[in-house]
């Protein structure tokens, strides 16, 4: 046996890194995380490729070891080339992404030091930094004390975990769920319709309140459907309103919504997970006002904060309630049981074991202050505007409303054919091209290109790019006379 254990000591001591080797490692990880950064103001927003990284198969799991320059290389080549660039600046679909540098940094000492942070025993500082960030996240809400929230993996987690925490606390039971009823419009974002699946809700009722010509839920008609529906036995269960829609940027009237969720005694959730950062502007303030007055909140810094990928929050006004949603003890957990001063996030959320996500959010608004944020978030309303304004100059441009937010639709109306097949065309083409990169959405039949503004390294040049390359493909497939 002690042989035997030798020997496997002497292989298991490969997965341990020498000083000399983690030199190398960083120095090469290094110089291409600053080869990319370096390139990408002139990297293509879009890649389409014939291969869709389909090298990465050529590289299987083999029982010995490969090359790191061979394994960057299939990095470079099959993972960072084709696709979607989010880094890049000239993103301005879907909801942009961002990726500020310290929290790569961040996510680097988190994974390095490993600190186990689902309990606040077993790393209380770490647990500390998190619930920092939360009780941050609660201030700009506007949410007392009392709150609490959890850093989950996205705002689609986050609203699971809204919901949930919604349904555990009303007094309905499983029996009764096909008449639980949920109050939203058709912009929400479909990771709710996705929840609502998920917390075992797919027989209640999803009552699409309509919206007013900016995509708004109606409020009084909000309250008009929660009275029919407890006319006919149903029981209204949660209110999920959008603090700026995926599509369209629409911020729901949450004053008016606030007072009727506490008039019928509803749960009322906002998904503030694109625009909730917009709160750090005044302009953010005024369109959110009344969001301190709901009982959760989704928010995202992986979208409004720049960080990258794997970052949302949720937010509850009670924290009680979401501890009760979802503490949940173990046998073997006892010792950690004695550390009580801060809220554990293994009792406010379904994980256990997790990514140590505050850091990657600590360390840039420390690093950085608070003010180029609120500097970011405020360039991104005005370029928002500027582009609605000179989109306009073009002949033939049909704009949605003026942006509430950062998000904005148009469409090119041409003098002849149809305009559905003109526009499916026109983002086709842009996304060939890939210099920049739009996407399209499509409204009640009809397809409109959007502009969404947030990743921080949009500025003016980067707009100004995207109006030339729709001047462009415009000029392309509708002839020359069609532009002005
Ligand atoms: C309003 C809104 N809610 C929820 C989500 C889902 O968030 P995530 O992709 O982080 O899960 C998005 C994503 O774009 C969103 O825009």
């Amino acid at each position: 046996m002690e042989e035997r254990l030798d020997e496997l000591e002497q292989q298991a001591q490969k997965l341990e890194t020498s000083a000399k080797q983690r030199d190398h490692l960083w120095r090469k990880a290094q110089q291409y995380g600053e080869e990319f950064l370096n390139d990408l103001p002139d990297l293509p927003a879009y890649s389409s490729s014939e291969n869709m990284g389909r090298g990465v198969y050529d590289m299987p799991f083999e029982e010995e070891p490969k090359d790191l320059d061979a394994l960057l290389d299939v990095l470079k080549s099959e993972v960072d080339t084709p696709g979607l660039n989010p880094a890049s600046g000239k993103h301005v679909g879907y909801i942009p992404g961002g990726g500020l540098y310290p929290s790569a940094i961040a996510d680097y000492l988190a994974a390095v030091t490993n600190r186990y942070t689902g309990v606040f025993f077993s790393s209380p500082g770490a647990v500390r930094i998190e619930n920092m960030c939360i009780r941050w996240m609660n201030d700009l809400i506007g949410y007392p004390d009392s709150a609490a929230g959890n850093l989950t993996s996205g705002g689609s987690l986050a609203n699971l975990i809204g919901l949930v925490a919604a349904r555990d606390d009303s007094e309905i039971q499983g029996k009764n769920f096909d008449r639980a009823v949920i109050y939203t419009t058709h912009q929400v974002h479909h990771c709710v319709i996705k929840a609502i699946k998920f917390a075992g809700l797919k027989d209640a009722t999803i009552r699409e309140i309509p919206m007013d010509e900016h995509f708004r839920m109606k409020a009084e008609e909000l309250r008009r459907q929660i009275k029919a529906d407890r006319k006919e036995g149903l029981i209204p269960l949660v209110i999920f309103a959008s603090a700026g829609t995926t599509d369209l940027g629409a911020v729901d009237p949450l004053e008016s919504i606030a007072d009727i969720a506490k008039d019928e005694n509803i749960w009322f959730h906002v998904d503030a997970a694109y625009g909730g950062f917009f709160l750090l502007t005044d302009h953010g303030k005024e369109k959110m006002a009344g969001i301190a007055k709901s009982d959760s909140v989704t928010i995202d810094p992986h979208k409004g904060l720049f960080l990258p990928y794997g970052s949302g929050a949720v937010l509850v006004k009670d924290g009680q309630k979401l501890f009760d949603s979802q503490h949940m003890t173990a046998n073997y957990l006892q010792d950690t049981r004695q550390a009580t001063e801060e809220a554990s996030p293994a009792d406010l959320s379904p994980e256990l074991s997790k990514h140590f996500r505050g850091l990657r959010m600590w360390l840039p608004l420390q690093l950085f202050g608070i003010q180029p944020f609120r500097a970011a978030l405020e360039e991104k309303l005005l370029l928002t505007r500027y582009f609605y304004q000179e989109i306009q100059g073009i002949n033939r441009i049909e704009v949605g409303p003026e942006p509430e937010l950062s998000v904005m639709f148009f469409r090119y109306i041409p003098e002849k054919g149809d305009a559905n097949a003109f526009n499916k065309k026109l983002v086709d083409e842009i996304h060939r091209d890939g210099r920049v990169f739009l996407s399209s959405t499509h409204i009640e039949g009809t397809i409109y290109l959007r502009l969404a503004v947030l990743n921080f390294r949009t500025h003016r040049k980067q707009i100004d790019l995207i109006l030339s390359v729709l001047r462009e493909k415009i000029h392309k497939l509708a002839g020359a006379a069609t532009i002005s």
